[in-house]
């Protein structure tokens, strides 16, 4: 585990000291370290699903699935289904005449088992590449985004458009809604939406991908199912499948629904994605997210050494919701049971750090299906000079 959790510290952290190992050579000792490890990880599947896109994933017992691995989950009591659904929770929007699935339909678990992809050698040894790499001390990291803050959060929720902007192995893009609360190593947050990030996956695919804190980075943290922490219950789709096809700037736009919303009852953080409860993050990993006071939408690129890549499709907002990527139908809940609401122009928010290589804009309410809507993205390059 420590290695995928000392991978993200590395990846998150702003101030970095430099490691001055020089391994991308793995020793046996390592080797059967990684070995002991991956057992650790891994658990016995039910059944073995090699899919097309070159990963397994294994269907796992439910109830001992990797999230119960976690030290804070030792009495926590399995959370089957939401306590209360909100039919908002659902998008149907038709911008485009077919919608980007999980990837087609790859998995169907036994019931009572749940899919998880299986970390291979390949991703912890990748993981160790990163951590040893010395060009993460130029990781600079950017963000567009519109965001509520403020008052008292309990969901979140948009459609954004899903595009595969290119990214070498030392850059990562993504397009995300969110929820947090607190700030430096108080930050709890949790984070779904689609990423190119080669270094996660070994290849430039967009994923589903979702992701949280308790500490802001600093020991916690990862992405979809590398460490402990994200209770899956769907049995069919998990998080950190490709997403295909992708959009296309002025052509076919594929999308994808995502909400965040905490349960009433459990106070455990529920994900949906394309309108699948796909599971939660339990209330017991985070010590200040009883409720989100900001929840936000938009992009975000990582690059270590290289100029930033693109964000969203590359281009920035012009209303156009054929070009620049977008959130539709975004809403957050000022109560755990309440409906979905769009934030007003004056609540609304909007960041962006570099206005040379993004952009961010909020429409407010526009007319059925786009509903409280915003663009952000642009094309990157070197921001920070
Ligand atoms: C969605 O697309 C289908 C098929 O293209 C069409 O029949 C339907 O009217 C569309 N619905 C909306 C809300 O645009
Ligand atoms: C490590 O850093 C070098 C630049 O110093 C870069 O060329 C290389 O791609 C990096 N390797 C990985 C795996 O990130
Ligand atoms: C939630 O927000 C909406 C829209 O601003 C408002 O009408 C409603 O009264 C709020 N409800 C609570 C419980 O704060
Ligand atoms: C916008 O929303 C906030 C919070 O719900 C509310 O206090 C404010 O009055 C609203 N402003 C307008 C112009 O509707």
């Amino acid at each position: 585990m420590s290695n995928m959790i000392f991978f993200l510290v590395m990846l998150f952290s702003t101030t970095v000291t430099s490691h001055s190992v020089d391994g991308n050579d793995i020793t046996l000792k390592e080797e059967f370290e990684l070995e002991r490890h991956l057992k650790l990880i891994n658990k016995p599947p039910i059944r073995s699903i090699e899919t097309e896109f070159g990963y397994i994933v294994d269907c796992v017992d439910i109830k001992t699935q990797p999230a119960f691995d976690h030290p804070l989950l030792k009495n926590h009591k399995l959370q089957i289904r939401p306590s209360f659904y909100s039919k908002n929770e659902k998008t149907n929007l038709n911008i485009s005449s077919t919608k980007t699935r999980f990837g087609s339909d790859i998995v169907d678990c036994p019931k009572g088992s749940v899919p998880i992809r299986r970390t291979t050698k390949e991703d912890l040894i990748r993981a160790k590449i990163l951590l040893n790499n010395n060009t993460l001390v130029k990781r600079k990291a950017h963000r567009a985004e519109v965001y509520v803050s403020g008052r008292h959060y309990y969901g979140v929720r948009g459609t954004t458009s899903v595009y595969k902007p290119e990214c070498s192995i030392n850059q990562a893009s993504m397009s995300n809604a969110y929820v947090r609360n607190g700030e430096g190593g108080a930050l709890n947050k949790i984070s779904v939406g689609w990423h190119v990030f080669p270094h996660i996956y070994g290849n430039d695919r967009t994923y589903a991908y979702a992701t949280w804190t308790s500490d802001g980075y600093v020991k916690t943290g990862c992405y979809n199912l590398q460490c402990q922490g994200f209770v899956q219950i769907h049995s069919k789709y998990h998080i950190g499948v490709p997403l295909q096809p992708v959009s296309v700037y002025g052509g076919d736009i594929y999308e994808m629904p995502v909400a965040i919303y905490q349960d009433a009852k459990s106070k455990n953080w529920w994900l949906s994605i394309f309108g699948e409860t796909i599971g939660y993050y339990p209330q017991e990993l985070f010590n200040n997210l009883k409720e989100a006071v900001q929840v936000g939408w938009g992009g975000s690129t990582i690059a270590m050494g290289d100029p930033s890549p693109k964000m969203g499709s590359g281009y920035f907002p012009d209303k156009n919701f054929k070009h620049a990527c977008y959130f539709l139908n975004i809403g957050y809940k000022n109560a755990t049971n309440s409906q979905y609401y769009g934030p007003n122009y004056s609540e609304a928010k909007g960041f962006h750090d570099v206005p040379e290589c993004f952009g961010v804009e909020y429409y407010g309410r526009q007319e059925s299906p786009y509903g409280y809507c915003l663009q952000f993205g642009g094309p990157g390059g070197k921001c920070d000079y």
